[in-house]
């Protein structure tokens, strides 16, 4: 055994001999205090809140953000409860604390791990500085529903890349502990809530174990392989077992399967709603189906407070099942160094939205902005021939709304607005004429129309700011149609009446339908909700300062009832192909029935998207060729190196996101048409070009089969390098079998 080993297999047992010590001398109350998390009281301290601590009645608070009142607490905790056992104290930093960075899904367009990585560092610090030591993120849920307001708040569609960035999420939040300001994150919902019905929040989800095992569950492996102190459940019903009470998920696949050793939080409230959902008849009941489960820590409602003690003595729950739950809980506060460094003092973090933290906020918010239209290349404006620009529409100038959801502790008087951006970069040179147009997104009133059209008459371009304010998206914020709200799209339709060079740049939460405006604009630039640096970002994309390098992180629909349309979708027996596809009009009104073709499309949209997963433009123009396999056959022990070459044919110095999709052809069960396999984000010169590539060994190819085991099935396979999910530069390769023992 290596002397590396051997410290690590001492310092584990160090720990497990801490954790059990602790628990041989707390009573009862003092364990179930540990399970219960409260709300926290707005800087205040309330008398019985002061008792409850003193008696080791609550082990974690969350939403206190008032330093001195966290300090207050932490040391009733520590000094005068019998155990001292210091408190977790958990907030929603979910993208950013004060600096506000785009949201998650912004922040997936970017494709950059190591930029999130760090704009999780920089969210861990400011909290931190306050006394927050526990983030309820990253939100890892898939997501398939851009009516789901919570799309937001995730990585998007990908099971792959959202597990990339969810690991890269937990190691920026959490470092490895030793150093001030690293907080622990928390991995949620646990599991399948992206699947919610109809978008409609909290909803049932109906997900079946194959489907959970391959799509839902990898971001969350991904995410307990980088260390992620906790889960949270979700709050959905998966397959008519809530996930708070759900056995399968909490028991077998997490703690049997992964060998998770940190801790599981409910969801607000979510163990008490087992009995809204039907699942328990009373709160008691509800108490024992989740902590049957393993459920570790209840936030918010008291059933576990108010009936783990009778459950115990009882013998419904036995103690040492109690003591584990306890202890996952013990030795995450024992190895964050919470018992080392209860207090915080701020003398020792960087001032909060320091110059540093705004830098990378605004290059999450520059690499995340999508560039969906372009023509004639009307962007990038040139800054220097033009002598007006007319700046219109609800989302120009609103420090607040560009930040997005979720910004409990943001400060919108820290944003920089596009216009003031724009203003900024074009100084005094050009005149800018400002007009909101409408109230907010959702205005019906044309009222402000004719004052917009004007001022775009007299300006040489117009710069549309449209989308969603932060409201439209979010928990509980879902729609049902998620087309641009309002009168928008006649605000666009006014203004291309006057022939001047339309640009629109559109804020969203989510993935909109932008069928009606898209053949009205000359350039679309997407910027989702870019927080507070998405000002100069989107300046310097639209004056070609930088060129727009980000890549969608979920698929575009046409219309909002193509959902759920997302490109790692099955082959299906009758594929959708473009000579199926027959437009509404060319319908016949009777018979020949079916004489456009037997596939897998809608009369009036057909198969395919309006933009599809990893579509992005640029300034520049890459060309992608000579794809090449290392060897045209390896076997389960060995690898192999897919390659391109990759080459900016444009006149700019430009970033690309080059992707490698595979294709598994024929499987034990369906797989999709193309599964994301790899990316890498370089940066070109004009002429230049790079050898991209990319090396899969069995375990990247392999998937949960017909009996839920992870298996690489030895086959043909296809693989694209390119641009987008529908890269067309292609080439083969085959899996050998080990031994001769095909699963088929
Ligand atoms: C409910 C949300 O579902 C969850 O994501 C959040 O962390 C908790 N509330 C705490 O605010």
């Amino acid at each position: 055994m290596s002397t590396e080993t051997k410290a690590g297999q001492s310092q584990q047992a160090g720990l497990e001999q801490r954790v059990a010590e602790l628990l041989a001398r707390m009573t009862v109350t003092e364990k179930v205090g540990q399970m219960s998390q409260r709300n926290g009281a707005d800087g205040k301290l309330p008398d019985d809140l002061r008792s409850a601590l003193r008696e080791g009645r609550i082990g974690s608070i969350l939403n206190e953000t008032d330093r001195d009142t966290v300090n207050e607490m932490q040391r009733i905790a520590v000094e005068e409860s019998r155990l001292g056992i210091p408190l977790l104290m958990g907030r929603d930093v979910i993208h950013g604390f004060r600096t506000i960075l785009p949201i998650p899904l912004g922040q997936a367009a970017t494709w950059n791990p190591q930029l999130v990585e760090k704009g999780a560092r920089v969210a861990a610090l400011e909290a931190a500085s306050v006394g927050i030591n526990w983030t309820f993120a990253p939100m890892i849920d898939i997501s398939r529903d851009p009516r789901w307001g919570r799309i937001a708040e995730s990585f998007g569609e990908d099971p792959w890349l959202t597990g990339v960035f969810g690991a890269a999420m937990v190691r920026g939040f959490q470092g490895d502990f030793s150093q001030p300001g690293n907080i622990a994150a928390c991995a949620k919902h646990f599991a399948g809530y992206g699947a919610s019905e109809s978008g409609r929040d909290y909803n049932t989800t109906n997900i079946p174990e194959n489907e959970l095992r391959n799509v839902y569950l990898p971001p969350f492996k991904a995410a307990v392989d980088a260390g992620v102190a906790a889960l949270m459940t979700s709050f959905s019903d998966l397959n008519g077992v809530p996930a708070s009470g759900n056995r399968l998920l909490l028991k077998q696949v997490l703690r049997e399967e992964w060998g998770f050793p940190g801790f599981v939080v409910s969801d607000w409230a979510s163990i008490e709603q087992l009995t809204v959902h039907g699942f328990a008849a009373d709160d008691k009941a509800a108490a024992l189906a989740a902590a049957g489960a393993g459920l570790n820590m209840e936030m918010a409602s008291t059933t576990y407070e108010s009936h783990l003690p009778a459950l115990l003595e009882q013998g419904q729950i036995g103690m040492a099942e109690l003591d584990r739950m306890v202890g996952d809980i013990l030795r995450t506060k024992i190895r964050m160094g919470l018992f080392e460094h209860p207090f915080t003092d701020p003398s020792g973090y960087p001032a909060i939205a320091n110059p540093e933290h705004l830098a990378v906020a605004r290059q999450l918010a520059l690499q995340s902005l999508v560039l969906l239209e372009n023509r004639d290349r009307t962007l990038p404006l040139d800054g220097g021939s033009l002598k007006s620009l007319a700046v219109i529409g609800p989302l120009a100038d609103d420090p607040y709304e560009q930040l997005g959801t979720w910004i409990f502790d943001g400060d919108p008087a820290l944003s920089r607005t596009p216009l003031e951006a724009i203003q900024r970069l074009l100084g005094d040179r050009v005149a800018v004429n400002h007009v909101r147009a409408m109230e907010t997104s959702r205005s019906r009133s044309r009222e402000g129309f004719t004052e917009a059209v004007e001022a775009a008459r007299s300006a040489d371009a117009v710069l549309l700011f449209l989308g969603e304010e932060s409201i439209l998206s979010g928990e509980t914020h879902s729609r049902a149609d998620i087309g641009l709200p309002g009168s928008q799209a006649q605000l666009v339709a006014a203004l291309r009446e006057t022939g001047k060079p339309l640009i629109a740049v559109i804020m969203a939460g989510r993935p909109l339908t932008l069928g009606n405006i898209v053949d009205k604009v000359d350039a679309l630039l997407f910027a989702w909700h870019p927080g507070t640096m998405g000002g100069p970002a989107i300046a310097d994309v639209l004056f070609g300062v930088e060129s727009p390098s980000g890549k969608l992180p979920a698929t575009f629909p046409l219309m909002v009832g193509q959902v759920p349309i997302y490109y790692n979708h099955k082959p299906t027996g009758r594929p959708g192909t473009a000579e199926n596809f027959t437009h509404m009009d060319d319908i016949p009104l009777r018979a020949p029935q079916y004489s456009w073709g037997f596939g897998s499309f809608h009369l009036d949209a057909g198969f395919e998207p309006l933009y599809e997963f990893g579509y992005g433009l640029s300034y520049a123009q890459f060309a992608y060729s000579d794809i090449e396999v290392s060897q045209a056959e390896f076997g389960l022990d060995e690898e192999i190196r897919i390659q391109a070459v990759v080459r900016n044919d444009g006149a700019v110095e430009a970033e690309e996101v080059v992707q490698l999709y595979v294709r598994d052809l024929v499987g034990n069960v369906t797989r999709p048409v193309r599964e994301l396999k790899g990316f890498q984000r370089i940066r070109l010169q004009p002429g230049e070009r790079r050898t991209v590539s990319f090396v899969l060994g069995p375990d990247d190819l392999a998937f949960y089969g017909r009996d839920m085991q992870l298996m690489a099935e030895p086959g043909e396979f296809q693989a694209w390098i390119g641009g987008s999910s529908k890269a067309a530069l292609g080439t083969a390769f085959r899996l050998r079998a080990g031994s001769d023992s095909g699963t088929r």
